[in-house]
């Protein structure tokens, strides 16, 4: 199936999506899409089926946040912890990612003319090399478009994610980049993988597991955070407009995200140490594209 699809709400589901729009749609949202192998079981299916199911769920989904007005989603596609399941899980899911980033790479018109930024969150050192190269070339194809943005993320942990801003910090204080007293809120959100994103304004965890996994645990200090039992593979524009709901009764007590990742000097030292971070993850995506023979 392709990531981008034609909207699925029946006329009845329009019209709430359009009463929902009357009310604050985050601009942000973040999914841990929970439940796949549950699923597969209850239908008596292969593991990977599950995966593939929550695949299909996954474009249905963006295509519902669309529809409310959502224009960034962050997903939870493998974590650092999933390395551990069975050889056979964790190869099957990586085939499953390269059939669907090749099926994007070929789905280019669509994706330009949609303004889909697609951006992906993680440790990619930790990925076989040809799933980086296809990563890689999907995320350049796409880093100008700017209409609607899905992050997905891939050998990622939170915990690797702070370790990783800690590391770089540290280097551009040793290398006198800048100083001890430059390191702020605002700096070390510009150092993690989600530098270029607002923080999520609603979270959502399918499968009745009430845990945050590891997933941007820095990011979602502020957010709403929604459980609901039904598992990702059956999760239906009912439960997204409800979780909606909620969001929407409750986002007047929530803390405003007040970390700004604009920046307000242009020439300062922090935002020349933060283009070089960016530069250096660009010409990282840019040599994995360039090393295959
Ligand atoms: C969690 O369910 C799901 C995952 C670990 C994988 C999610 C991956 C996808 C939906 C496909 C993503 C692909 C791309 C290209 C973005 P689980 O396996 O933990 O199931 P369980 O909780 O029932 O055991
Ligand atoms: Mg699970």
């Amino acid at each position: 199936m392709s990531w981008i699809r034609d909207c699925s709400l029946n006329a009845f589901q329009s019209f709430c999506a359009r009463v929902l729009r009357c009310g604050p749609i985050p601009n942000h949202v973040a999914f841990i899409m929970d439940g796949n192998r549950r699923y597969a079981k209850k239908k008596n299916v292969q593991k990977v089926k599950g995966h593939s199911m929550g695949f299909d769920k996954l474009a249905e989904t963006l295509q519902w946040c669309l529809e409310l007005g959502i224009y960034e989603v962050t997903v939870y596609a493998f974590s650092i912890e999933n390395f551990k399941r069975t050889a056979e899980e964790v190869s099957s899911l990586f085939e499953l990612m390269r059939e669907k980033f090749n099926r994007l790479l070929e789905e280019e018109d669509k994706l330009m003319e949609q303004g889909v930024c697609i951006r992906v969150i993680g440790n990619l050192t930790l990925l076989p090399a040809d799933l980086v190269t296809l990563i890689a070339k999907a995320v350049l194809l796409t880093k100008d478009n700017s209409r609607a943005f899905l992050n997905v993320a891939i050998s990622y942990t939170s915990q690797d994610e702070m370790c990783e801003a800690a590391k770089l910090i540290i280097d551009g204080v040793h290398k006198n980049l800048i100083t001890v007293e430059d390191i702020t809120i605002e700096l070390f959100s510009r150092c993690l993988y989600t530098s270029q994103s607002p923080d999520p304004e609603l979270l959502i965890r399918t499968s009745g597991e009430t845990r945050l996994s590891d997933f941007l645990l820095w990011q979602v200090s502020n957010s709403y955070l929604h459980f609901t039992d039904v598992l990702w593979p059956e999760f239906s524009a009912w439960h997204l407009f409800w979780a909606v709901f909620l969001y929407q009764r409750h986002c007047d007590s929530l803390p405003k995200d007040n970390t700004s990742h604009v920046c307000e000097n242009e020439n300062s030292r922090v935002d020349k140490f933060i283009k070089s971070i960016e530069d250096k993850r660009l010409e990282f995506l840019k040599s994995a594209v360039s090393s295959v023979v």
